[in-house]
């Protein structure tokens, strides 16, 4: 079934039919969603849907735009929500110097310490990027990690960055805008991304996928995901499915 790796269901968004709508993954063929934290409350809220719905997952982390609120404290409780037996991940981290260029430095120095409280709690992270590859590929260099470390959300960089993401043993995740028109980089990332290395997203409710862009995003449109990759790489949409849902199954220690 589909494994979306990145949603964000705790959104006002999903508030008017948020239970409809997640009672209805099943017969959708969605099969596993991870709920991504952004702060201490969306991590909180993470949980909480993860404990209501047998298929939800939690990651717990500060998002780059909330680099700068992190107090102190903070992270002992996002250890200790780390301890709960549903939570897969720290994330989202990361770097964005698209909106938050006045606060990159304090965007590192939260970056690397959530690195470090993942390597801590012995959890994979996932790590938004935008605009700041460089930093972004310093900072995982230096963090120095093993195979099972991290994975790119919503990967939109070149083949060039994957491949460098690849070699510090990076996992590249797929979101919507494969689908969208002229988008020739993702669709070369695609095409090299050797198959096992690969996961797919929504991100929802953001970035939903062709035929449904502009709309409300939902793990139910990731199938346009999984019909996109197969369509690049000439392989079944049913293999690309069960072959990313194991890639994350095995990434995130999920039975
Ligand atoms: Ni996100």
């Amino acid at each position: 079934m589909l494994f979306d790796v990145h949603a964000h269901y705790d959104d006002e968004r999903f508030d008017e039919d948020r239970d409809i709508l997640l009672s209805s993954m099943h017969e959708n063929n969605v099969g596993h969603i991870i709920n991504i934290g952004c702060d201490i409350a969306s991590s909180e809220a993470s949980i909480c849907l993860a404990e209501k719905y047998p298929f939800m997952y939690a990651a717990v982390g500060f998002h780059p735009h909330e680099a700068a609120n992190v107090k102190d404290g903070d992270y002992d409780t996002l250890i200790a929500l780390s301890k709960h037996s549903k939570v897969v991940a720290i994330g989202e981290i990361g770097l964005d110097y698209y909106y938050g260029k006045d606060i990159m430095d304090i965007q590192k120095k939260v970056f690397r310490e959530q690195i470090e409280l993942a390597k801590s709690v012995n959890l994979p992270f996932q790590v938004h990027n935008r605009d700041s590859t460089r930093d972004c590929l310093m900072i995982l260099k230096e963090a120095n990690m093993g195979d099972r470390c991290g994975m790119m959300h919503c990967f939109s960089e070149s083949k060039e960055t994957a491949r460098e993401m690849l070699n510090l043993g990076m996992k590249i995740s797929i979101g919507g805008i494969v689908t969208f028109k002229n988008n020739v980089k993702t669709v070369e990332v695609v095409k090299y991304v050797p198959i096992e290395d690969l996961m797919i997203e929504t991100d929802s409710p953001y970035l939903a996928p062709v035929p449904y862009r502009g709309k409300r995003n939902s793990s139910i449109y990731v199938h346009a995901v999984a019909e996109k990759i197969a369509e690049l790489k000439g392989m079944d949409t049913d293999e690309v499915i069960a072959i990313t849902e194991k890639n994350a199954m095995e990434f995130y220690r999920i039975d």
